[in-house]
């Protein structure tokens, strides 16, 4: 977990060229662009009342998100990645109000809070199967009754399976050539709907494209 969080530090500041199909895990930028079309437009119409945004990162997704919303808490342990996050809204014409909070989301106390919605985009990827279960449990607990969710991270298809490992400690590589270790796992359809499943979230709608998915899901009652 500390090289994670040392990576993500010193990522912030190139963080989104992944989004644009640079440093990619998959080399051929157009089907990145294709998936991030498609999944800002489901962002777009996600959000309402008050969003909890883990791993928020460079808050890549927010512009898209913040006007359904008429608050937003934005969730990160990396300081650098909160910069840039910063930065973004600093540029942006949005009315809810938006608070951080930095730490590591396994530690960080809500006390009663709960939410009507999360957005956990590129994050439960990076958790092993146990740290999956202490984080379905944990989010359970934030959310209100009938909350939403929309879940985007790394697909596992045909494309990724000829650079990638599904599953398991992965090199990434900085533009600076610095190297970190770190666990990350690819979903397939059948694993996300199984999990979803195991946890009670309802399906709403699901997007799988060749590099990332997005699926929409509501906790049942
Ligand atoms: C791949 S980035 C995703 C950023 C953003 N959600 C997006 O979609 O662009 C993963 C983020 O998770 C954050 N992170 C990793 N482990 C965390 C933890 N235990 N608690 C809070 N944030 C964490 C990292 O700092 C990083 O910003």
């Amino acid at each position: 977990m500390q090289e994670l969080m040392r990576y993500y530090d010193e990522r912030a500041p190139e963080y989104d060229e992944v989004y644009l199909g640079k440093s990619p895990g998959i080399p051929e930028p157009e089907f990145y662009k294709q998936d991030v079309e498609e999944i800002s437009e489901i962002c777009t119409r996600f959000g309402r009342g008050h969003l909890v945004d883990i791993a928020c990162g460079t808050g890549f997704w927010l512009p898209y998100y913040i006007n359904n919303c008429t608050s937003v808490t934005l969730v990160d342990q990396s300081r650098q990645m909160l910069v840039e996050c910063q930065k973004r809204i600093n540029g942006l014409d949005r009315h809810a109000n938006v608070r951080f909070m930095k730490g590591n989301f396994f530690r960080l106390r809500f006390f009663l809070e709960t939410f009507d919605v999360a957005l956990i985009a590129f994050f439960i990827s990076h958790l092993t199967e146990e740290m999956v279960e202490v984080f379905f449990s944990k989010i359970k607990r934030l959310l209100k009754p009938g909350a939403e969710i929309l879940w985007i991270d790394g697909a596992w298809s045909a494309k990724r399976a000829r650079y990638r490992e599904k599953e398991g400690i992965q090199r990434r590589e900085l533009n600076n050539g610095q190297e970190f270790n770190i666990f990350k796992k690819y979903y397939d359809e059948d694993d996300i709907k199984m999990l979803l499943k195991k946890h009670l979230f309802g399906l709403h709608s699901v997007y799988i494209g060749d590099v990332f998915f997005a699926v929409r899901a509501v906790l049942k009652d």
